[in-house]
């Protein structure tokens, strides 16, 4: 076989779609067989048959997005965002939502098939639009003297042309409200930069990083904080940080009490610290997650614990919680919580890997691990380290099934004492390819699985 892609005169070429990568990108072959390099091709479906441009070449493979529908997929839905063709905030618009959990069960399956690994439950989330309580756009200020205006949204898809948006179904309404009221200040501004947001539905706080205090901006905020609180129901900016070179300036409340949950205590967040995208998808999740760990009476190991999502509800039945996290801002919000609740939470900022190489090399264990790392997941010494320090079972959430494949590899793999006793997805971000799969380890031949 040739490795020279056949085209039509166009430029273009004829895809046949059979599965999906784990970005989201249809997976498929040149229809008239000619080419034996895989297409990776966004927007389009397993099952399709499109006429794709070429965006990217490798002498394995080829990249490209879809230039005309020959045969749709019973899964392809009109999209409900109107610049879903080009805004790359989205990239599963066109995805049938009743199907987004399980074709991304189906992508985790797939990537971790050299593994044995029982088929994954697909967990669909609760809604599909407006659930989005974190955030970050971008702007550029266009015009001068006094004329100016502001731009404001995602960048499109493949590049870093901002697509103005003046409203965005994925974000939580009051998100999407007081995103929008930047434009109000777009003479302050600099000429571009980015807006961080998080939201508990009613309540907003906005984070300006790279914007200095002005004395007409601080008076622009506090006028909105004013009139949105004194509006009995709509959203309400409750303040801004501003987050210019060194100096961090807050105009009103900067946090929010977030994810509070029957005993659980709340957590206060700020726009510029990671929380999970969605409120009530979220609560599924830490369910989940205390239901496989199984922490009553035991000591707990977590890693990656942020501003303390799972910590806390952790912290409620274990013997003691040990944390870490590398982000300074998270660690100082999870401290706080802990003290303030009473929780037995001993807090550390610092590397997980080192860490847990530290206790390996140090024969120290704990009976249960908890681990959420970012996409990089952890590595393969640390997956080793992990087995060692953990001495009943490992529950390991990852947003990346690539670098879950490869870590799990380790973790189950010969020789280790753990065996997969759960895996789940849950649809965390729907519209979007992102996954979020927690993994639960028991001991070979220990009893209790799934709950
Ligand atoms: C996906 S977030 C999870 C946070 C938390 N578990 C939650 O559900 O909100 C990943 C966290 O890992 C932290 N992090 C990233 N790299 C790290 C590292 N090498 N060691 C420790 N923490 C790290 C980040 O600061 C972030 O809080």
């Amino acid at each position: 076989m040739s490795n020279t892609t056949p085209t039509t005169p166009s430029g273009t070429t004829i895809v046949e779609i059979r599965d999906l990568a784990h970005g989201g990108e249809g997976v498929g072959k040149a229809a008239d067989g000619s080419d034996a390099r895989v297409w990776f091709v966004e927007g389009a479906l397993p099952g399709e048959r499109v006429r794709v441009g070429v965006t990217g070449e490798h002498k394995r493979w080829l990249r490209g997005h879809v230039v005309e529908l020959l045969e749709r997929s019973a899964l392809r839905v009109q999209p409900p965002c109107p610049v879903a063709d080009r805004c790359g905030g989205c990239t599963w618009q066109h995805v049938d939502p009743a199907a987004q959990a399980q074709l991304k069960a189906d992508i985790v399956a797939n990537q971790l098939r050299r593994l044995e690994v029982p088929t994954p439950v697909a967990v669909p989330s609760p809604q599909a639009l407006g659930y989005r309580r974190r955030a970050r756009l971008h702007y550029r200020v266009t015009g001068a003297g006094g004329g100016q205006a502001l731009e404001l949204g995602f960048f499109g898809q493949r590049s870093h042309e901002l697509v103005d948006a003046d409203h965005c179904p994925v974000l939580d309404p009051a998100l999407d409200w007081a995103m929008q009221r930047l434009r109000e200040w777009a003479s302050w501004l600099p000429a571009t930069g980015s807006v961080h947001g998080i939201t508990n539905g009613v309540e907003v706080v906005l984070g300006l990083p790279g914007v200095r205090p002005h004395p007409e901006l601080d008076a622009a905020i506090r006028e909105l904080i004013a009139s949105s609180s004194a509006s009995e129901d709509g959203p309400t900016l409750v303040g801004v940080q501003l987050r210019g070179g060194r100096e961090h300036v807050g105009v009103g409340r900067t946090w929010l009490e977030l994810d509070g949950n029957g005993p659980i205590p709340p957590v206060a967040q700020g726009p510029f610290t990671f929380s999970q995208a969605q409120a009530r998808q979220n609560a599924a999740l830490v369910d989940h997650v205390m239901a496989m760990a199984q922490p009553a009476e035991r000591r707990v190991l977590e890693l990656h614990a942020g501003v303390g999502n799972f910590s806390r509800a952790l912290a409620r039945s274990a013997k003691r919680v040990w944390t870490i996290d590398g982000d300074r801002e998270a660690v100082a919000n999870l401290q706080r919580t802990a003290e303030r609740w009473g929780l037995p939470i001993n807090v550390k900022r610092g590397q997980a890997e080192k860490l847990l190489g530290k206790l390996a090399a140090g024969g120290r264990t704990y009976e249960i691990v908890v681990c959420d790392p970012p996409r990089a997941g952890i590595g393969v010494q640390a997956a080793k380290d992990l087995i060692a320090v953990a001495s009943e079972r490992i529950v390991y959430v990852s947003c990346d099934p690539a670098t879950l494949a490869r870590d799990l590899a380790v973790m189950i793999g010969a020789g280790s004492p753990f065996e997969i006793a759960d895996l789940r997805v849950f649809d965390m971000m729907p519209m979007t390819a992102e996954v979020e799969v927690v993994v639960t380890l028991k001991r070979r031949g220990a009893r209790g699985g799934a709950a």
